[in-house]
């Protein structure tokens, strides 16, 4: 087989700029040993996100061009409308600026104290909007979802027993609605399965709690399925995505991810009522129910982006190019969460820096030395990210994993860039002896790890 291409040529180009090691040791120490804190053009290589940090195509950049500006029934929303529906057969869809608004009218709805939200695994701007409107967010992966080591296909599963236990215990009353992450971020980027989505809304059904999915990348959550679940090969990801969509009941989405544009989102869903709420509060803090939290020009490149994202050459070309870091790093022996995720590789912080302790942070130790050596961007998915005390023994309690997560902006780096990340890593995984502890002298009471405060210990 012939080695699989990026499926485009490139009209337009961005310069990189290069640092050197002193510079960074410098711009690190200004920046509180926190990359949320750098400056982004200081960084060579960005792994940060893959989200919002997209290519955009010809096309895409045509229908900004082409955007129909009006306050009210913009074609460009209609345009928008149509292809979300398309997918996702939703009755109501409501565009919001990005993934978290749509949490958070969804969440100042349903959400509340003495409410529970189960998920596979929130996101943190997820869990965010659920625990701020005091609401308790649960979350019930697989147990191998949490062991970096273990290969399987669909680690992003949601654990049913434990799922129906939580059920039981609380009370269905007390569970709103129960949410699906795919893929599944937290946990790796790693798929579920359209048995586990199809399994998981059987199970609601029974107590009366409807499933929303986190949709953000629902596109390389199906081309997983067709590529590794029994009777999905040979049908089109289009009819996955809608199969994926016709088990639940609403989604919110961030079209930063899979719709392939810089900035975006919304939510949907078939519930009447919910959705009068969700757009009497989306008019007071987004904007207009035809444009949400975005301009005309944003919507007709999300509605191309939808499109353009269902291609299979596309997602063939995505998913061999995480994976492609994946192969390289494991070969060389780098502990990371197998198999690759759909749109970032997680380094496994805890057997690659195995002398520091999750409270003393060894995610964020090695995403300081990939930018100190490589100029590399990551971030930590750990214990800086989740990492809590409890609240009555003011003990610390780490998550299940310590990562480090490399994020592949879509459409954006070359193999060449690749191999380049591949050196760095390896050469920091070689010297793991050096990785300093840190501790934070400095954080915000939620989402810390945008604007913590770091020092290095010797
Ligand atoms: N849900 C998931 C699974 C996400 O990964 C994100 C964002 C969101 C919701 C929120 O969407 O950023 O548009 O408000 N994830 C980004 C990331 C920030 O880097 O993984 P948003």
């Amino acid at each position: 087989m012939h080695t699989i291409i990026e499926p485009f040529k490139i009209k337009s180009v961005e310069p990189i700029k290069f640092t050197t090691v002193q510079e960074r040791e410098t711009i690190l120490k200004r920046a509180w040993y926190n990359p949320f804190l750098f400056s982004a053009e200081d960084v060579l290589i960005d792994l940060l996100t893959d989200s919002g940090t997209s290519a955009m195509s010809a096309k895409q950049w045509a229908g900004v061009m082409d955007g129909d500006e009006s306050y009210a029934g913009s074609r460009s929303f209609f345009r928008f409308e149509r292809v979300v529906r398309k997918l996702t057969g939703f009755k109501h869809i409501i565009p919001t600026h990005q993934g978290r608004a749509a949490e958070k009218i969804l969440f100042s709805i349903v959400g509340g104290k003495g409410k529970s939200i189960p998920n596979n695994s929130h996101f943190d701007t997820t869990r965010a909007n659920v625990e701020y409107s005091g609401a308790e967010a649960m979350d019930f992966p697989t147990p191998e979802g949490k062991k970096p080591e273990v290969i399987a296909d669909f680690k992003g599963n949601m654990d049913l027993n434990a799922l129906k236990a939580f059920i039981e215990t609380t009370g269905p009353e007390k569970i709103p609605l129960c949410m699906l992450t795919i893929t599944n971020n937290s946990g790796g980027g790693q798929p579920v399965s359209m048995a586990n989505i199809r399994d998981t809304k059987k199970l609601l059904k029974k107590y009366n709690i409807p499933l929303f999915l986190d949709a953000c990348r629902f596109a390389e959550n199906a081309f997983f399925i067709k590529k590794r679940e029994k009777g999905f090969a040979k049908k089109s990801i289009l009819e996955i995505v809608q199969e994926m969509f016709s088990y639940a009941d609403g989604c919110t989405m961030s079209a930063k991810k899979d719709a392939l544009v810089n900035m975006g989102g919304f939510l949907a869903m078939n519930n009447d009522r919910l959705a009068t709420l969700s757009r009497n509060i989306l008019i007071v803090t987004e904007g207009f129910p035809t444009y949400g939290g975005l301009a005309g020009r944003d919507l007709e490149a999300i509605a191309q982006g939808l499109e353009e994202v269902l291609d299979e050459h596309y997602l063939t070309y995505r998913i061999r190019s995480v994976e492609y870091l994946g192969e390289k790093l494991t070969a060389a022996g780098v502990p990371i969460v197998r198999p690759p995720g759909g749109h970032a590789i997680y380094l496994d912080a805890k057997n690659f820096a195995k002398h520091i302790p999750p409270q003393r942070y060894p995610g964020q130790s090695i995403v300081c030395e990939l930018y100190r050596v490589g100029g590399i961007r990551g971030v930590e998915i750990g214990s800086v990210m989740f990492g809590r005390k409890d609240p009555k023994t003011k003990e610390f309690i780490a998550p299940p994993m310590e990562l480090v997560r490399l994020a592949i902006p879509r459409r954006v780096y070359t193999q060449s860039h690749i191999d380049y990340v591949v050196e760095v890593v390896k050469d920091v995984y070689a010297h793991r002896d050096r990785l300093k502890d840190y501790e934070i002298i400095e954080e915000a009471p939620v989402l810390r790890h945008f604007t913590a405060k770091f020092k290095p210990l010797s």
